[in-house]
């Protein structure tokens, strides 16, 4: 299927991983890729720039398809090393970055002097245009559904898309929500050129996560997710269990008077806990609703080809009907 995003990036298939924390390592970044989607390596869960060059050096002896690289701008009191981090995918070659949290303007013309391409995730129009304004080269367009941090305006991508598709001049992706090809076939109606999924690739064969994660995901339906931390406007949707129940229990009796060291052993260090060992009531951790379509733990290029595959299907044969 070819697309302005499978051209952009020269990537056989419109799908992207979006970075996810801890789960974001090589080896699920190069399975993507090599599924013919795009892959993406989490910058911040390598502890140092350093080890960001030696996860994507780690990556490229996996796979020889394009592959990138998270950088999430945090609200943070003591921000990570970002122009470290920025040199770091320069130095060892990589030519496409997903940025999220605050736009990348500052970082636009080093990684534009060495021929990156930008795509920004952002979940509204107004902060779509700016990233377009700034010269990023797509965007992944975030609806509320998402899993993660949906922002604090809550529309959802059945609006979101077609929205983004009135004012937007560069291509976009939809994202969040998505796990199949009936979706994927809807976000090229609505305007989108391409999917970028999280949660539904934490369920798959090569996500190098604890078993007991793709399990919960099976597990889970879509009435599973909460929405944590809307009073320190860091909203983040995430999957219920005992450490939610506890943090949402103190943002009720706090109200307006939460502060994050309220909750911070609820969200602080968690994911290792999570992902690497499987402790599935450590705390908070990012989860979209789009749990509830998610069955089965495909490898990577079963999930591809499968959702490709159902959307082609379905836009020459039941859609074509209706026309
Ligand atoms: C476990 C997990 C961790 C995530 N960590 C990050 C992150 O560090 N940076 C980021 O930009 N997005 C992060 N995301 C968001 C994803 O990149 C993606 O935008 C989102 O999952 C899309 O929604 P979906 O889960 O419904 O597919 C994370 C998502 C999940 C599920």
């Amino acid at each position: 299927m070819k697309t302005r995003i499978t051209e952009l990036f020269g990537i056989e298939h419109p799908i992207v991983q979006g970075g996810m924390h801890f789960v974001g390592l090589a080896e699920m970044a190069a399975a993507v890729s090599n599924a013919g989607g795009l892959g993406i390596i989490t910058g911040l869960t390598q502890r140092t720039p350093d080890d960001l060059g030696k996860e994507i050096r780690r990556c490229r002896e996996m796979t020889d398809k394009p592959f990138g690289v998270n950088l999430t701008f945090l609200p943070s009191i003591n921000p990570p090393d970002y122009p470290g981090y920025i040199r770091a995918i320069i130095d060892n070659g990589v030519k496409i970055v997903e940025t999220a949290g605050n736009n990348p303007q500052k970082y636009m013309p080093d990684l534009k002097a060495a021929g990156v391409k930008v795509i920004h995730k952002c979940t509204s129009v107004r902060h779509s245009l700016k990233a377009e304004a700034v010269g990023c080269d797509a965007i992944s367009v975030d609806g509320f559904e998402c899993g993660g941090h949906p922002g604090e305006d809550d529309v959802p991508n059945f609006i979101l898309l077609p929205r983004a598709a009135e004012e937007l001049k560069i291509p976009f992706v939809a994202s969040g929500g998505v796990a199949n090809g009936k979706q994927l076939a809807a976000a090229l109606a609505l305007g989108a050129e391409g999917i970028n999924m999280g949660t539904r690739f934490i369920a798959t064969k090569e996500a190098p996560v604890h078993d007991n994660v793709k399990q919960a995901i099976v597990d889970a339906s879509e009435l599973d997710t909460r929405l944590v931390m809307r009073p320190l406007r860091n909203t983040e949707r995430v999957l219920n269990n005992a450490a939610v129940q506890r943090l949402l229990e103190k943002e009720k009796a706090l109200g307006p008077n939460l502060k994050f060291e309220d909750i911070i052993h609820e969200v602080g260090g968690v994911y290792p806990r999570i992902m690497q060992d499987g402790e599935m009531d450590a705390g908070a951790w990012s989860c979209g609703m789009v749990v509830g379509l998610i069955h089965d733990v495909p490898t990577c290029k079963e999930l591809i080809e499968g959702i490709v595959a159902e959307a082609e299907e379905i836009i020459r044969g039941r859609l074509a009907r209706f026309a």
